[in-house]
């Protein structure tokens, strides 16, 4: 069989990790998060005191952080100048720096040849494939993917199961946060989050985290 890409871009909260995880898990594929690249790029600014709102200051440094994305499903998610970052990465500080930060063309360009790369070395002979999950896989990192699903749920729902994730956050806030970040995202002149041609569209909030799986699943083809 030839190795496939299975690319799922989607709004904030929207279980995009999650379902991406077990589906890569699932079929034997290799797992890229590139929200978690932003994010470890987003942590690297905050951690030398590079103002986030100055798009010149981050466009300035965005080659520096040294990122190595894990692609092995079960496994850690990103090293930033060799240090596993994995946990850093979801503080509230970067959740809510990093959609300002995910505007900057510079960083975009930067980040699109390593999840490209990425891409390109788990599609050797022999491999099986990789799931890609961001905001612009479909659209413009791998448009050639054979299969590109767009994942949605209703805001309060994504509230909901964000704040239980994080013990009991507050709701408000929390659903605030991620709207927050769909207007940011959608909103960008480079790469905005949009439904990219030929994804299917999966609003995920009246399903279990199985059922979305097993719905994505259902989109690859069998491998023979
Ligand atoms: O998926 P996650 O919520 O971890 O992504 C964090 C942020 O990274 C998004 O809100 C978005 O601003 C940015 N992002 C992006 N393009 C991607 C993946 C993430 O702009 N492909």
């Amino acid at each position: 069989a030839r190795p496939l890409v299975v690319a799922v871009d989607g709004t904030s909260g929207s279980g995009k990790s999650s379902t991406c995880r077990q589906v890569a898990q699932r079929l034997g594929l290799a797992y890229l998060d590139t929200g978690a690249q932003f994010r470890a790029v987003t942590w690297w600014m905050l951690e030398h005191g590079v103002d986030v709102h100055d798009t010149e200051a981050v466009a300035a440094r965005a080659a520096e952080p040294a990122l190595e994305s894990g692609t092995d499903p079960t496994g850690p998610t990103i090293t930033v100048d060799g240090r596993d970052v994995s946990t850093q990465i979801r503080s509230e500080a970067v959740t809510r720096a990093v959609s300002p930060v995910s505007t900057v063309p510079a960083v975009r360009a930067r980040l699109l040849d390593l999840q490209r790369a990425v891409i390109a070395a788990s599609l050797h002979d022999g491999a099986a494939g990789i799931v890609v999950e961001g905001r612009d896989i479909a659209s413009v990192v791998w448009p050639q993917a054979e299969v590109k699903v767009y994942l949605t749920a209703d805001a309060a729902a994504r509230a909901a199961r964000r704040a239980a994730e994080e013990g009991g956050s507050d709701l408000t806030a929390t659903q605030e946060t991620l709207l927050e970040r769909d207007r940011i995202d959608s909103g960008r002149a480079t790469a905005p989050l949009v439904r990219a041609d030929g994804a299917v569209h999966l609003d995920t909030t009246p399903f279990t985290l199985e059922e979305v799986v097993d719905q994505v699943v259902s989109l690859v083809p069998q491998q023979v």
